[in-house]
């Protein structure tokens, strides 16, 4: 079953005018778009992204049902600004992996489930999980576990890979993790969480292109718009955090200026001075909630 994280949160952030454009840069199963669509009458317009095909064919006969004031995009958010050609209201990113993604066991995102290591949000993608797993050198290896996974046995687990290629699939992969931790490790939460967020970070480039992401989009707000990001690790959200920093402070040089120019002034202006987490219930009810963060800045 499929759940929207923050969604009453997200789509209050979002401000939404009725005859306003948005943008969905993570449209998944339609939970935040269906809600974007639901508040907009025929003059609004809703625009979304996802590299998935699984959930751009899904959530577009969901969104038939509600209007046909939209247009979805099969392609990575990366792209975005070569498919918008206007000035936006709002923009949503929920980012990471869907809760059906991770439950369709074909896909391989999970470590509970076994499948062929894939991982990819796109099929068209010619980097999958196997590839990393099997093809890449061990120092790759290990520094993917370290920097994207935060995991504290990276050399460890990295070495146990190399050792027992060829793996091939989630189970087998899971096995050797398993195998290659220490005890209190392995009883105190699941070994395999960091090393398959790791893999799956690198799979999909999901940190790198976040961003030059966040950025372009910004860029495509009107003043007054809205973007709202939703995390769920802290590598992400640190880079949502930074970004947003720096879009809403005045460049550095302009604090020793006795009249800051305007190309020098903060572009934004923070709505959440601290991220939104969800409520008691919302992660009671969903587990997947627990670390989700929102954070919101406004154009000026
Ligand atoms: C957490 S889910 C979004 C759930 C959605 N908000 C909902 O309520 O149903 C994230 C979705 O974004 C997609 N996605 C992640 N990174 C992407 C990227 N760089 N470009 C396009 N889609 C991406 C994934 O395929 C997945 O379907």
């Amino acid at each position: 079953m499929h759940k929207s994280v923050l969604l009453n949160e997200a789509i209050e952030g979002l401000n939404i005018k009725p005859d306003g454009t948005y943008i969905d840069a993570t449209l998944g199963f339609a939970g935040h778009s269906g809600e974007i669509l639901r508040e907009l009458e025929t003059e609004g317009f809703l625009f979304a992204f996802d590299q998935d095909e699984n959930a751009v064919n899904y959530s577009n006969e969901k969104l038939k049902t509600i209007g046909n004031n939209y247009k979805i995009f099969h392609t990575n958010f990366k792209n975005m600004k070569d498919f918008i050609g206007t000035k936006v209201d709002g923009i949503l990113f929920d980012l990471g992996v869907s809760s059906p993604q991770l439950d369709d066991a074909e896909r391989g995102f999970s470590f509970h489930k076994d499948a062929p290591l894939d991982m990819r949000m796109d099929k068209r993608n010619p980097l999958s999980a196997y590839e990393v797993v099997n093809n890449y050198r061990l120092d790759e290896l290990i520094n993917i576990l370290y920097v994207y996974g935060e995991e504290a046995n990276a050399k460890s687990i990295g070495k146990a890979i190399v050792n027992n290629r060829p793996i091939k699939t989630t189970l087998e992969l899971a096995e050797i993790i398993k195998n290659n931790v220490p005890e209190s490790y392995r009883n105190k939460s699941n070994p395999c969480r960091k090393t398959f967020q790791a893999i799956r970070i690198e799979v999909n480039d999901e940190l790198r292109i976040l961003e030059t992401s966040i950025k372009d989009a910004f860029d495509l707000l009107k003043s007054n718009g809205r973007l709202c990001i939703i995390t769920f690790h802290s590598l992400e959200d640190r880079i949502v955090k930074e970004v947003f920093k720096e879009l809403s402070s005045d460049n550095e040089l302009a604090k020793k200026l006795p009249i800051v120019p305007d190309e020098m002034k903060a572009k934004g202006k923070l709505i959440t001075k601290k991220a939104i987490i969800p409520s008691d219930n919302e992660i009671k009810e969903n587990k997947r909630s627990r670390s989700a963060k929102l954070r919101i800045i406004e154009k000026i």
